[in-house]
């Protein structure tokens, strides 16, 4: 069964509640929220703010990705504004196994990344630890960017990392991700899409490009 996650990045920012609100009348269990520093991505987001003003309205789970630097400075801050899931990028724990551990005993999700640069390996010692591993399948910072195909030989890695420990975490993946991408990784072993550009496009509804994607994918 593959899940489309949305991503916030995407939507109208002028209504950030409205379309929350669509994305969960929609079917959506989760909404992925990408916070930005300026630092380790070449854009700047939002902050918990913006995650206790989403939990008010949607009853889905709020997935935190952190794009920034020194993430563990502000796990508790988005824990008290109501994230479910923290997401946390390899390369900006250099204690990824004790930032996992932390996130964990705050009795929230934890999920980890990698930038497309980053070898698999990286994460090899955490994956037990993680309730989603997530690959970027373009350079963090943007929505809207080209899908990179070079990233589909690391999903398959990752998948099989996973079948060789037996765990049965679902690898999602975040970038690019549309109609002519959506079968690709999910042939290559992805469950879940997480998908700004193609669920906000206004060219449809929300409910629309959703439904769409998943039927491409056989879901
Ligand atoms: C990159 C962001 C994007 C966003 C989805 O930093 O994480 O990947 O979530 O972007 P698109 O528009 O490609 O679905």
């Amino acid at each position: 069964m593959v899940v489309i996650e949305p991503s916030i990045l995407s939507a109208d920012y002028a209504r950030f509640g409205e379309q929350a609100r669509e994305v969960e009348a929609a079917g959506a269990t989760i909404l992925q929220i990408d916070i930005m520093d300026g630092r380790f991505v070449p854009n700047l987001t939002f902050g918990p703010g913006l995650v206790s003003a989403l939990r008010r309205q949607v009853k889905i789970k709020l997935d935190v990705h952190l794009m920034i630097l020194e993430p563990e400075h502000y796990f508790k801050a988005f824990v008290d504004a109501g994230a479910d899931r923290l997401i946390i990028h390899q390369e900006t724990c250099p204690h990824l196994y004790e930032s996992l551990e932390t996130i964990c005993a705050m009795g929230v999700a934890a999920g980890v990344t990698l930038n497309p640069g980053t070898p698999a390996e990286k994460i090899s010692q955490v994956l037990g630890l993680v309730d989603v591993v997530q690959v970027m399948t373009v350079n963090p910072g943007f929505g809207g960017q080209v899908f990179l195909t070079s990233q589909l030989e690391k999903i398959r890695q990752i998948k099989r990392m996973l079948d060789e420990r037996g765990l049965a975490t679902p690898i999602a993946v975040d970038g690019g991700i549309d109609l002519e991408t959506a079968p690709l990784v999910v042939a290559a072993g992805a469950t879940v899409l997480i998908s700004g550009t193609s669920v906000f496009d206004p060219r449809a509804t929300i409910a629309q490009n959703m439904a769409a994607l998943s039927a491409i994918t056989g879901s």
